[in-house]
């Protein structure tokens, strides 16, 4: 049994008077590859935001990759979300005025690689997903497909213990989506990462060992 990077414990969350999550638990372990299915609406991107300390839980405890999330000191998850997460959203979130390689490196140079080093190993990335020859183009110059797989490269290039991908594929067309699920698949285990995915589709959870599924609040197994 690996070492756990993510513990849920607990947790509930709420909007006004709606509890989105109630004693929510998940577990995940190092490598480990999990879908998180769940009607629009479900929660699933509130808790992704929980993980990432982007929202407070009301109650309970997250520990991911050895620091608690959303505890008394705020520096434990601002170190975790730079050092230890990677996160690729449905809209890719490129930085428009930053070329391919620049986007790639933004994490290494966060936690203080130097400029070279981070400048080769975004090339390095950029051409294990079939890049290589894309570093200096803007985002705007490459289709969605693209776009997503340079979001892939840039959540990984750090080697983050964990990877958050909320609805991956939902702004790609089914075709496009197959290779960019399959490359974050392969990606992912070459890595090392765990991956957590949020998504709505049962082909796109294909791609994980585990499947939980947010239903009423709780996460249970699908
Ligand atoms: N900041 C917020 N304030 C109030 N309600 C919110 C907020 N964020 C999400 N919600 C609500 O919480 C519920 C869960 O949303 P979300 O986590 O985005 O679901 P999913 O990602 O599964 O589609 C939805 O009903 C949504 O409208
Ligand atoms: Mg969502």
């Amino acid at each position: 049994m690996s070492a756990a990077v993510l513990s849920i414990r607990a947790v509930s969350k709420r909007y006004g008077e709606r509890w989105i999550l109630r004693d929510a638990n998940l577990e995940i372990g190092a490598g480990e590859r999990v879908a998180l299915l769940g009607e629009s609406g479900a929660g699933k991107s509130t808790l992704l935001n929980l993980i990432a300390g982007l929202e407070a839980p009301d109650t309970g405890t997250i520990l991911a990759a050895g620091c608690t999330i959303g505890a008394a000191d705020p520096d434990d998850a601002a170190t975790f979300r730079r050092e230890r997460l990677g996160f690729v959203f449905q809209a890719f979130h490129l930085l428009p005025h930053l070329d391919l390689i620049q986007n790639v490196a933004v994490p290494l140079l966060l936690i203080g690689c130097p400029a070279e080093e981070a400048r080769a190993r975004s090339q390095a990335m950029l051409e294990r997903l079939g890049l290589g020859e894309r570093g200096a183009s803007l985002p705007r110059e490459l289709s969605g497909g693209e776009q997503q797989r340079v979001a892939l490269a840039r959540a990984l290039v750090h080697r983050p213990a964990l990877v958050l991908a909320d609805e991956p594929t939902g702004n790609l067309d089914p075709g496009t989506a197959d290779r960019a699920l399959r490359l974050m698949a392969e990606q992912v285990r070459e890595t090392g990462a765990a991956l957590l995915m949020a998504t709505h589709s049962e082909h796109a959870a294909a791609i994980a060992d585990t499947r939980y599924r947010i239903v009423d609040g709780s996460i249970v197994p699908a």
